[in-house]
């Protein structure tokens, strides 16, 4: 699908609910599917990558009822899969998958689409072989055959900050005996270790350890907020306030950014909810100086790089993001496709190994096609671009966006005065 995007004549005035946490939510059905008995989820996300999880745990055995909120009821064993396990695009299904797969008493196969059959998978089948599991990939990417054994604990030091990986280590060593150990070079989301604490896990997981089925509300995606967040800082006179919006500190870079930069950001009101930090944010539109982003902060926006970007196209100066060589692995090769895409519309924007360099502030032209590589991240990132750019751009494949963020452009339509 193409998508037109014109140059916002006034501002973004409003406030809007931010809907839910994609991290979040697989983790809700995931979890719930391994407890014993019925769990709630407040609020499941509508984008297709948690469905993907829901699909697989149903596959799995467990009952999933949609009656305003979602049910799930289970057993908790999960059964054996009688057809291969779609993950479709979605490498947060995969990869914790895998880790709850391993330690099973059956066979299964986690399937992808094109996207992510060609995502690293070497960073989760390495650990979980330490563990005793036995997968047969295709050269470390999926499918990925996966058959079920008694895993032993390990204290594994991983060489990346990622929350998958942590994960389904994590989840790995839930249902092994003895403890199981997890470092990370830098502090990756956490949302496993609270949602598996907030249903009675012990999270040092020394023994094999059963969940309680809880009620989970689901907070707003702070990932899906950033596009907003950019927007009401570059569109002039813009004011918008965001409710609901997950402010978990592992998931709050883009917000540290954004004030370093010079951005008005307000948090107005915070709270807990099922365990994570839930807010509102005010933003306005605001002068922006360039700054360096590197380091431990990264995997804290890791999402969210390719929207700062064009934030950053706006900012006085040079911005310089290193020490993200891992958004190479994404749903596309994000510096990449950040840097094609932005030039296209008129930014100075360089590669690098590891980032990107950008040269601002930059009156964006557009008057130009751009490709969205089959990545929702570059969609929504570009349809914020186009609303600062004098001429009117078309991004193709924008259908991409409903892998986490369905309402989009509903949403966007509701704040433009
Ligand atoms: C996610 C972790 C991050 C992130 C992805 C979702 C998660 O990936 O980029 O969109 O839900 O755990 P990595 O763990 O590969 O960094």
């Amino acid at each position: 699908m193409q998508k037109i995007v014109n140059k916002i004549s006034s501002s973004l005035k409003g406030t809007i609910t931010i809907p839910a946490d994609k991290s979040i939510s697989h983790r809700a059905v995931m979890f719930s599917s391994l407890a014993k008995g019925k769990s709630i989820i407040k609020n499941f996300s509508k984008g297709q990558d948690p469905l993907s999880s829901l699909k697989v745990c149903q596959a799995l055995g467990i009952n999933a009822e949609f009656n305003g909120n979602l049910t799930i009821t289970s057993d908790s064993k999960l059964s054996a899969p009688t057809s291969n396990l779609d993950c479709g695009n979605s490498g947060t299904t995969m990869r914790l998958m895998s880790g709850i797969l391993a330690s099973r008493d059956f066979s299964s196969v986690l399937i992808g689409d094109e996207s992510l059959s060609k995502r690293p998978m070497k960073r989760v089948i390495e650990p979980l072989s330490l563990m005793g599991a036995e997968i047969i990939s295709n050269d470390f990417k999926a499918p990925l055959k996966i058959n079920g054994k008694n895993l032993h604990p390990i204290n594994y030091t991983s060489k990346l900050a990622s929350a998958q990986v942590k994960s389904c280590i994590l989840l790995a060593g839930l249902n092994t005996d003895g403890k199981t150990s997890f470092t990370e070079p830098h502090i990756s989301r956490n949302h496993t270790e609270i949602m598996l604490k907030y249903m009675g896990a012990n999270i040092s997981i020394t023994e094999n350890t059963e969940l309680e089925p809880k009620t989970i509300e689901i907070c707003g995606d702070i990932s899906s907020a950033a596009y907003f967040i950019v927007a009401g800082l570059i569109v002039p006179n813009s004011k918008i306030i965001l409710t609901n919006v997950g402010l978990n500190p592992t998931r709050t870079g883009i917000l540290e950014v954004a004030k370093k930069m010079g951005a008005n950001i307000e948090i107005l009101d915070e709270k807990i909810v099922s365990g994570e930090v839930v807010g509102d944010i005010q933003i306005s539109y605001s002068n922006l100086k360039s700054c360096t982003i590197e380091g431990d902060i990264i995997p804290r926006l890791i999402d969210e790089l390719p929207v700062i970007a064009v934030l950053a196209t706006q900012a006085e100066g040079t911005t310089i993001v290193k020490d993200a060589q891992d958004l190479r692995n994404k749903e596309s090769d994000r510096i990449k496709a950040v840097v094609t895409e932005l030039r296209k519309l008129g930014a100075d924007i360089e590669e690098t190994p590891d980032g990107f360099i950008i040269n601002g502030k930059t009156s964006l032209n557009g008057d130009c096609e751009v490709e969205t590589y089959h990545d929702h991240r570059l969609a929504m990132s570009l349809y914020v671009a186009g609303l600062i750019c004098k001429k009117t751009i078309s991004i193709n494949g924008f259908e991409w966006v409903d892998i986490s963020f369905p309402e989009f452009d509903k949403l966007f339509n509701s704040l433009i005065q």
